[in-house]
């Protein structure tokens, strides 16, 4: 059976891939050695999701329904029945990948695929039986995977990764998170929501490295407020864990100063992620990878092997489901001609804390690097009416336009519903669109979004509920 096109991995990048060249009249195939989905639908943005919300209304029932007049008696956590609740997100979504599949008549190959020329895949199935299957095109999307910290020892029970630390049998007395990024955030207000003591051990001497400066102090600032402890400028050198807590030895990032020893009963390594190319032939082929192992592509996602396209984690660019969902969509359509594009300077990130943090383009810190003169809106949300009648007034939302043209140059959000919100800040920047564009548009009321349309009004110092 020769193929049009066989993409292997089936996270966001290359399901999406697969089904949109099924769709434009490829004759589709993927490869997939674990259940579809990827990291996100298995090990990452659908499960989280399903833990932060179920974890957040277990935190608000205990302290926000009583203000609200409704009495309840103290929830009790069931964690078995909430791990199924993450279960079952999971499995709804994989089976949702599963129909999309059989819809589109795209060919699923479970087993673990390897390029072994230009057009052939080798596909080893579970139980050591090979097929070889010929194609005219290939994409790699096989995504990411935890990167390692030298000297600890990842055991997925006490010294866990994001995959061990969303299904942890029970709620630790101290969790020591090392990373302040975006695992290190999000799933330390899991557990610390559910009971959880956490300290969180980062490198730099701030927060969420890479997003605009205001908003990554006053994040912080409001997860302290929550009870999290963050050791910043601080590195961890060691776990021991020949003892009944583990002992983590905290050393000073610059490495001088004394060492301190916190003692811990799960500690979550969420240092970042690395692509994942193992055993997929990449060597031998010569495809070209940079020095941190990614797959390098042209502006067309080729790689440097005629016939081989890459997307995803698995190469350069934020490591997100939707970034690498377009870059599928992209590559699909330039298979047939068409013109595939990503923008890659209108990308969302979102972090879903509460209350989270959305961010698109530019931060302050970026545009004073390049010399680009902007103008600063801000508004927060204790003067929004709706976010004062939900008592959710934490946070504000920041537009940064240029000075001369009034453009969207970046949009930050802290907020409840943030990551929501940020969708209408892209698609503006989208459209080159500027701040008067955003404050000049009507906005229903009472909605949170009011106050990202105030935030537009003062880029030209004319907010009205401020
Ligand atoms: P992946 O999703 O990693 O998929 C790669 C697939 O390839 C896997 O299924 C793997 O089994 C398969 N594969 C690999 N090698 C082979 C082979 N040789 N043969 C066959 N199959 C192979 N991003 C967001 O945008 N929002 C979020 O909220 C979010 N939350 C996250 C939470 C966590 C805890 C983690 C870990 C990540 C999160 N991410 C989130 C990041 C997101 O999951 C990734 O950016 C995204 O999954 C990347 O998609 P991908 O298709 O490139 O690769
Ligand atoms: P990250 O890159 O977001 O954060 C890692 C943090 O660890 C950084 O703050 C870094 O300075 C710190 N660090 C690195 N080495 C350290 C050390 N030795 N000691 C102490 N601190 C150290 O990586 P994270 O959180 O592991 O997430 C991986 C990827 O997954 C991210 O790139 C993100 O894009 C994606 N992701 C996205 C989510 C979302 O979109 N909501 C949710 C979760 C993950």
């Amino acid at each position: 059976m020769a193929y049009d096109l066989i993409v292997i991995g089936t996270g966001p990048g290359g399901y999406v891939c697969a089904i949109r060249a099924a769709q434009l009249g490829l004759k589709t195939a993927v490869v997939e050695k674990t259940s579809f989905g990827g990291t996100c639908l298995n090990i990452g943005c659908i499960p989280s999701k399903a833990l932060l919300h179920a974890s957040e209304l277990f935190e608000e029932a205990g302290h926000s329904f009583a203000k609200m007049g409704i009495g309840v008696p103290a929830p009790k956590l069931d964690l078995p029945t909430m791990l199924k609740f993450k279960q079952d997100a999971i499995d709804g979504n994989v089976k949702g990948v599963d129909f999309l599949f059989k819809k589109n008549k795209i060919d699923a190959h479970n087993g673990f695929g390897r390029i072994v020329a230009p057009g052939k895949v080798e596909v080893k199935a579970a139980d050591g039986k090979t097929t070889t299957l010929e194609t005219k095109s290939i994409v790699i999307a096989t995504g990411s995977d935890v990167a390692k910290l030298r000297g600890i020892e990842i055991d997925e029970k006490r010294i866990v990764s994001s995959t061990g630390a969303l299904s942890l049998p029970e709620v630790p007395k101290h969790l020591l998170v090392i990373g302040a990024g975006v695992i290190g955030l999000e799933l330390g207000s899991v557990w610390r929501r559910l009971g959880a003591k956490v300290t969180v051990v980062e490198f730099l001497d701030g927060i969420l490295p890479g997003m605009d400066g205001e908003v990554r102090k006053q994040s912080q600032r409001l997860l302290e407020k929550q009870g999290m402890t963050f050791k910043l400028s601080s590195k961890v050198t060691g776990v021991d864990s020949s003892g009944k807590t583990l002992k983590a030895t905290i050393e000073p990032a610059k490495g001088e100063g004394k060492a301190e020893t916190v003692e811990a009963d799960v500690v979550l390594v969420s240092t970042g992620r690395v692509p994942y190319t193992d055993g997929l032939g990449l060597k031998e082929l010569g495809v070209k990878m940079d020095e941190r192992g990614r797959v390098v592509t042209d502006h067309y996602y080729a790689t440097s092997v005629p016939g081989i396209w890459a997307i995803g984690d698995v190469i350069a660019g934020p490591m997100l489901a939707h970034k690498a969902e377009d870059e599928g969509v992209a590559v699909a359509e330039m298979l047939v001609g068409q013109a595939g594009h990503v923008n890659y300077d209108v990308i969302p990130a979102v972090v879903y804390t509460m209350p989270e943090i959305a961010s698109v383009g530019k931060s302050e810190e970026d545009l004073k690097a390049a010399g680009v003169a902007y103008n600063v809106g801000k508004f927060p949300f204790t003067a929004n009416g709706r976010a004062k009648a939900n008592q959710q007034t934490d946070g504000f939302v920041k537009v940064i336009a240029d000075a001369a043209t009034d453009r969207v140059l970046g949009v930050h959000i802290v907020g409840s519903d943030a990551g929501n919100m940020i969708a209408e800040a892209a698609i503006v920047m989208e459209f080159g669109g500027a701040a008067e564009d955003i404050a000049r548009t009507c906005h229903a009321h009472p909605t949170l979004p009011e106050a990202v349309k105030e935030a537009a009004m003062a880029v030209a110092k004319r907010a009205i509920h401020m």
